[in-house]
């Protein structure tokens, strides 16, 4: 459930319609809904009530804005951070150190220690050197670092291969089977204190099958561990829930993944700690873009608009589907292919797609792009970094502005050797 819809057909953001936003800000530009980011982030918690003591980490990456991360520290959420840009937005936005979870990995020393100088809450380990560079960054410093061991369960999450990570051969955790003996060696280190375990699958997921099986793996190694003598009062489960992006697809509900969370972890006697991106943000956000032309194709016209692979990936990477929408729709539907102006055919959002009508001048919208959207964009062919603007009831601000051409360019320099005879 969103706040876009259409009132007087107009789409419009909770009481803004979209037109006056593209009138003050230009398009294309991502669009964002206070109400629905709020909304998802209290159905998750809500969905996870039942779980017993839940601290919730939000996935920076899926929407690292700084007003999205202040509207989600406001409704009680931590982060979870996999860089130090991403870290240092977090606490930024007003987010405690200590509700920040580091995960990644390919963390870096001046990481770690940025990190540890700051106070962060729990480092989610890679491989069992990263504990012991962490253990003597800590000691060195005389603090003590909150650690868990994240594990690579072996289980096909169902996803995108581009974004699987709970397979053997995919780079992150450390192999299961292992963990038992990395966590003996890494628990004995001073200045660590490893207090459990992590696991994350993969994103966009649309099945809790596969989640299941590996947080039973995960219960598994925890009672293993607690045989050996450990101590363990943590387990992160990571993020992955999927949502729609086409509309009258079903997902897992947030309440339906509580109650297998629930019942899965019903014994374990631990914190539970989850790192939700895509689900609190994907639908909080379109990409508000106009039509430049509709041009004649062999087999269906190509809806050319203005907004292109740099601003939203999915597609081009992942063959993702968006949905498309007029903003202000005549009831006539056309079937078209979408593209943007970038020079490469992968620059295509749609292929012989179901649409609205639309001609050279309207304003649409590509749906469920409030995760790994803007955060994703480049200015591949000298194009503008894509603004973004959060609404309100019926207020807007841009929160993060239009970075164009110019100012890019400005940051470029011409070596001695190459700048002209004075
Ligand atoms: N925790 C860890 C350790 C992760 O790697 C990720 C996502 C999350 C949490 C959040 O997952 P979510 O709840 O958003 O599924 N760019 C891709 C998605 C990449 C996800 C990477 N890791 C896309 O556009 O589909």
């Amino acid at each position: 459930m969103d706040h876009f819809a259409l009132v007087d057909g107009v789409m419009h953001c909770e009481g803004v319609p979209l037109p006056a936003i593209a009138e003050a800000v230009g398009s294309p530009v991502y669009v964002y809904s206070s109400a629905t980011f709020q909304r998802h982030a209290r159905v998750f918690c809500e969905g996870l009530a039942a779980a017993g003591d839940v601290h919730l980490a939000y996935a920076i990456k899926a929407n690292p804005n700084l007003a999205v991360l202040r509207l989600l520290a406001n409704a009680g959420y931590g982060a979870d951070v996999v860089s130090g840009g991403e870290l240092a937005r977090a606490l930024a936005a007003g987010i405690p150190a200590a509700d920040v979870v580091f995960s990644g990995v390919g963390k870096t020393r001046e990481e770690l220690v940025r990190a540890l100088d700051c106070g962060l809450g729990q480092f989610n380990l890679e491989l069992e050197e990263e504990g012991v560079v962490l253990a003597q960054l800590a000691t060195e410093r005389g603090v003590t670092a909150h650690a868990t061991l994240r594990v690579n369960p072996d289980v096909d999450a169902g996803t995108h291969a581009k974004i699987s990570t709970g397979k053997r051969e995919n780079k992150f955790g450390v192999p299961i089977d292992q963990a038992p003996a990395i966590f003996a060696r890494l628990a004995s280190l001073p200045g660590l204190n490893l207090r459990g375990v992590a696991v994350h699958i993969g994103s966009q997921l649309g099945d809790l099958a596969p989640m299941e099986a590996a947080y039973r793996r995960v219960g598994a190694l925890m009672a293993e561990l607690r045989g050996a003598g450990h101590t363990i009062d943590r387990i992160d489960l990571g993020g992955g829930l999927g949502v729609p992006y086409r509309a009258g697809e079903v997902f897992p509900s947030p309440a339906e993944f509580g109650a297998m969370v629930a019942r899965v972890t019903r014994d374990w006697g631990v914190t539970l700690m989850f790192e939700p991106g895509r689900v609190i943000a994907g639908n909080a956000g379109v990409l508000l873009t106009k039509v430049i032309w509709v041009k004649p194709g062999v087999t269906n016209p190509y809806v050319i608009v203005d907004a292109a692979m740099n601003d939203l990936a999915r597609p081009a990477l992942y063959d993702a589907w968006h949905d498309f929408a007029a903003v202000r729709p005549n009831g006539r539907r056309m079937t078209a292919n979408i593209a943007g102006p970038v020079c490469e055919s992968g620059d295509t959002f749609a292929m012989g797609r179901d649409i609205d009508e639309v001609v050279s001048g309207d304003l649409a919208v590509f749906r469920t792009a409030g995760a790994y959207g803007a955060t994703m964009a480049s200015t591949y062919n000298s194009r503008a970094l894509v603004p973004e603007v959060l609404v309100d009831g019926d207020r807007f601000a841009v929160v993060a502005d239009r970075i164009n051409p110019e100012t890019i360019l400005a940051a470029e320099r011409l070596p001695e050797w190459l700048k002209p005879e004075a």
